[in-house]
């Protein structure tokens, strides 16, 4: 089978001389669930903005059997739906609705269609109700919410979560583990937190200067490197 996502030999150096990422290979199954641990600055950001071509390294990335080029870009951002830290960078629209129907209408989508896969979209993160409300309104957690229904909109075939648990409380934290496990797509999640990577992905692996230092089932990566400021 396809993998959903098959990086090879990832290296990139920030213009500043950083090098961030010095050989990163991962695969991730479809429909399966990778949490990426490390400490601050081993390099997970770098490695996920390179998924959607917000960074272009050495190397090589394929989703769903799809190779990332300058040519295809648009196809592959749309088949990888990333979130990120701070939802107040991904929302930025009037209204809860516009704002899942941004990508849909990027893709050339109707106005009609692309108002009915952001309701549709909306309706998956629990979030209709919110439909005609100012994003700036909402909790941490349903701006979380409303930013994955963005990117649902557009049907990716993998999520890229980085830091999804930061600014959310513990309720918030278990709803989205609820909505992630309903949610079919593969999954990529950088967490500081090892209970969320323990709730939701099979394997684990752990960044450190810029490489994959170890990977295995999450249990056992997070034992081994307790040491570095997991679980918090
Ligand atoms: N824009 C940038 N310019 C130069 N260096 C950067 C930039 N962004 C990140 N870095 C450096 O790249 C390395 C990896 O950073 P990052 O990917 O943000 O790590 P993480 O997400 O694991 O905390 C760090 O040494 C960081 O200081
Ligand atoms: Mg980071």
């Amino acid at each position: 089978m396809t993998p959903a996502l098959q990086v090879r030999g990832l290296r990139y150096r920030y213009p500043d001389g950083t090098e961030a990422l010095r050989g990163v290979d991962l695969t991730l199954a479809a429909g399966e669930c990778v949490a990426i641990l490390g400490a601050n600055g081993s390099g997970k950001t770098t490695f996920v903005l390179h998924l959607n071509g917000l960074l272009t390294g050495e190397g090589s990335i394929e989703v769903g059997g799809l190779a990332l080029t300058r040519r295809n870009l648009a196809e592959v951002r749309a088949k990888v739906g990333m979130i990120f830290q701070d939802s107040d960078d991904q929302l930025f629209l009037p209204t809860v609705l516009e704002d899942a129907a941004f990508g849909p209408l990027n893709l050339g989508a109707a106005a009609p269609e692309a108002e009915a896969r952001a309701r549709a979209a909306l309706r998956q993160v629990g979030m209709e109700g919110a439909a005609g409300k100012p994003p700036y309104h909402l909790s941490a957690g349903e701006k979380r919410r409303v930013a994955l229904a963005g990117v649902l909109a557009m049907s990716p075939e993998v999520l890229v979560l980085d830091e999804p648990t930061i600014h959310l409380d513990p309720p918030g934290q278990r709803e989205l583990v609820q909505l992630l496990k309903r949610l079919p797509q593969a999954k990529l999640i950088v967490t500081h937190d090892a209970g969320f990577a323990r709730a939701l992905a099979s394997r684990a692996v752990f960044f450190e200067r810029g490489r994959i230092l170890a990977e295995g089932p999450v249990d056992e990566i997070v034992q081994r490197f307790s040491w570095f400021e997991l679980g918090g």
